[in-house]
């Protein structure tokens, strides 16, 4: 079979197409004939040899992926036999291997793709979908909010613009550069609602999104961090939140505890969920997708290109859910 191999940490380049043996499923695990593997922000830092800390450590030569959509293609000794044929999604986690035509994956990890939902949206839904949930549940959102989704163009920011309007909430989406706009203004809501949009590379950004938000927000779900976030923070209404995902500008949000007591707001920071929590949220995040309410915008590439594919979330070229298509 074709897959990526990397023998070594570095740049980019380190990712290379090759042709493997198909790997076999061992006890309580699944062959799964890849459709879809999502490329995740972290994928680029493991692969610079940078992963946090709190991962275990990665061997090389490795094939990375850990979000996975596609076909069962055989079961393992003790997996149930009528998981054969089906379609699944599945994040692997500590075990890798997606970005390849074949990959194993624990059985007990595994969901049923349901009907309608394409291998993408799947792919979409089971990593960053899943954090998603984790932010929306830290500061769930309704028609009484006003919100603002910093990084809107990217995978996680899409999710929370398309969740954010299905509670009914209003939507301030941020986005970088006009070459960017039309991933924001595809995003559909209940009753057609859409979100509005503020271009943060405009030098009157900040007037712009006061302007759009009209009295102040609510909420913030911030991956950005930077400037851009304290911006949206100064712009919460007394007693709103601001709920930190990540900081893809470079840095995360600067506050003080004085400034937070002060106008009663909420600051909060989500970067990951309990493992036990986890499949709750891939749960609903499939959901969500299955339902309609979140349509993930998809940034296709060949399995051969995943090279390009993590230059692109480098280079801040990417729009919506990196994925890969074997
Ligand atoms: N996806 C997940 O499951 C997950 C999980 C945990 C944490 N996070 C964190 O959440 C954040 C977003 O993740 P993602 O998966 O959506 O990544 P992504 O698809 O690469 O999107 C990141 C977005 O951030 C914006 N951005 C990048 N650099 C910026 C800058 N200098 N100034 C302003 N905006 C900038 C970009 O939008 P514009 O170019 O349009 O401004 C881009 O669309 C990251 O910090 C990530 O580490 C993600």
């Amino acid at each position: 079979m074709k897959a990526i191999v990397q023998r070594e940490f570095g740049a980019a380049d380190v990712l290379v197409l090759e042709e493997t043996e198909r790997p076999s499923p061992g006890p309580g695990q699944v062959l799964v004939r890849v459709g879809a593997a999502g490329v995740h922000t972290l994928d680029t830092v493991i692969r610079q040899g940078q992963a946090p800390p709190t991962m275990p450590p990665h061997h090389l030569p490795m094939t990375p992926g850990r979000e996975v959509a596609g076909t069962v293609a055989e079961v393992g000794p003790d997996v149930p036999e009528t998981w054969a044929g089906k379609r699944v999604v599945v994040h692997v986690g500590f075990l890798n291997g997606g970005y390849a035509e074949y990959t194993v994956a624990p059985a007990a990890s595994l969901h049923a793709l349901p009907e309608g939902v394409a291998f993408a949206e799947a792919v979409a839904a089971i990593g960053t979908g899943r954090t998603a949930q984790l932010v929306l549940n830290a500061a769930p959102p309704g028609p009484q909010d006003t919100v603002i989704v910093t990084g809107a163009s990217g995978g996680l920011g899409n999710q929370l613009a398309y969740l954010s309007l299905a509670a009914g909430a209003k939507v301030v989406a941020l986005y970088g550069g006009e070459a960017k706009r039309a991933a924001v203004t595809a995003v559909r809501g209940r009753d057609g609602a859409v979100p509005l949009t503020v271009d943060t590379s405009a030098e009157d950004w900040v007037e712009k999104m006061r302007a759009e938000l009209e009295g102040g927000a609510t909420i913030v779900y911030d991956g950005v961090g930077g400037p851009v976030a304290r911006a949206c923070l100064e712009s919460l209404t007394r007693g709103g939140k601001h709920v930190v995902v990540g900081w893809a500008s470079g840095g995360p949000v600067e506050a003080t505890t004085a400034e937070l007591i002060d106008r009663a707001l909420t600051f909060t920071g989500v970067l990951g969920a309990p493992i036990r929590e986890l499949r709750v949220l891939e749960t609903h995040a499939l959901e969500a997708v299955a339902r309609g309410e979140v349509k993930p915008l998809v940034h296709p590439f060949p399995l051969a290109e995943a090279a390009a594919a993590h230059t692109a979330i480098e280079g801040r070229a990417s729009r919506g859910k990196v994925v890969l298509v074997p």
